[in-house]
């Protein structure tokens, strides 16, 4: 009988389902704020250089994420081809973190150390130089902007904001951080700072 009631009000129905999803979210979700596997960065993983930070930054404004993921599943396919599964202490010092879910290329989330950064850079410059079934597009202007570290303390300063919120043991920039930031990154290419970027990626747990 009252399950009737439910079934025909959907006022009443819409309530609690809204009631069912939110409970279920809070109990799946919660706790991973709290869990040490979730908040402590795995060994060996250390905050972006103001280089990296850099070129993270260009590997979001080109997009690279709508056909890149940065999240290895814990199955068999996928460890045989990209190595260890990625686990969230790899994540802490990524805001907003590049897991992503559209894979047109393979996933990233262990390419660094994978290839020389001259590949990188004749890959970037035009991918059918050295893939030439690629249909990755060409991103040649990478080569010919130059960086001027303007923003780049800022950018550090925003960071520590969130890392620091969400990861009580996260190594944040300090002052000398920020003041050698703008030296470390002003006249490289905004490829050089990618592919730094690139080089790092999962490189604390080994393929
Ligand atoms: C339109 C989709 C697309 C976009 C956008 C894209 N890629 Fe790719 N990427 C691919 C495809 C497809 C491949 C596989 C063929 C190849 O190696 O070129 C690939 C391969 C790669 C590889 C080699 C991975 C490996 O394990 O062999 C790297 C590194 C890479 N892309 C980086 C980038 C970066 C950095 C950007 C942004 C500047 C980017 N890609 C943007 C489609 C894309």
């Amino acid at each position: 009988m009252s399950h009737e009631r439910v079934e025909t009000n959907i006022g009443l129905m819409a309530i609690l389902i809204v009631l069912v999803i939110s409970v279920g979210g809070l109990v799946e979700i919660v706790p991973l704020f709290f869990l040490k596997d979730t908040t402590t960065p795995v060994e060996g993983v250390t905050k972006y250089s103001a280089l990296r930070l850099e070129g993270r930054d260009v590997y979001i404004r080109e997009g690279c994420y709508n056909c890149h993921s940065q999240m290895i599943r814990p199955f068999r396919a996928e460890t045989e081809r990209y190595g260890h599964y990625s686990v969230a202490g790899e994540s802490v010092y990524d805001h907003p973190f590049q897991w992503g879910s559209k894979r047109t290329g393979p996933d990233l989330a262990r390419v660094g150390e994978r290839y020389s950064d001259d590949w990188h850079a004749a890959h970037l410059n035009n991918p059918r130089d050295v893939v030439p079934e690629s249909n990755m597009p060409s991103f040649p202007w990478l080569f010919s902007n130059t960086l001027d570290g303007a923003n780049t303390a800022k950018k550090m300063a925003a960071l520590n904001i969130a890392v620091g919120a969400t990861c009580p043991t996260c190594d944040l920039y300090s002052d000398a951080d920020m003041d050698a930031a703008q030296g470390e990154v002003a006249g490289k290419t905004e490829a050089d700072a990618l592919i730094a970027y690139l080089q790092g990626l999962g490189t604390a747990i080994k393929r």
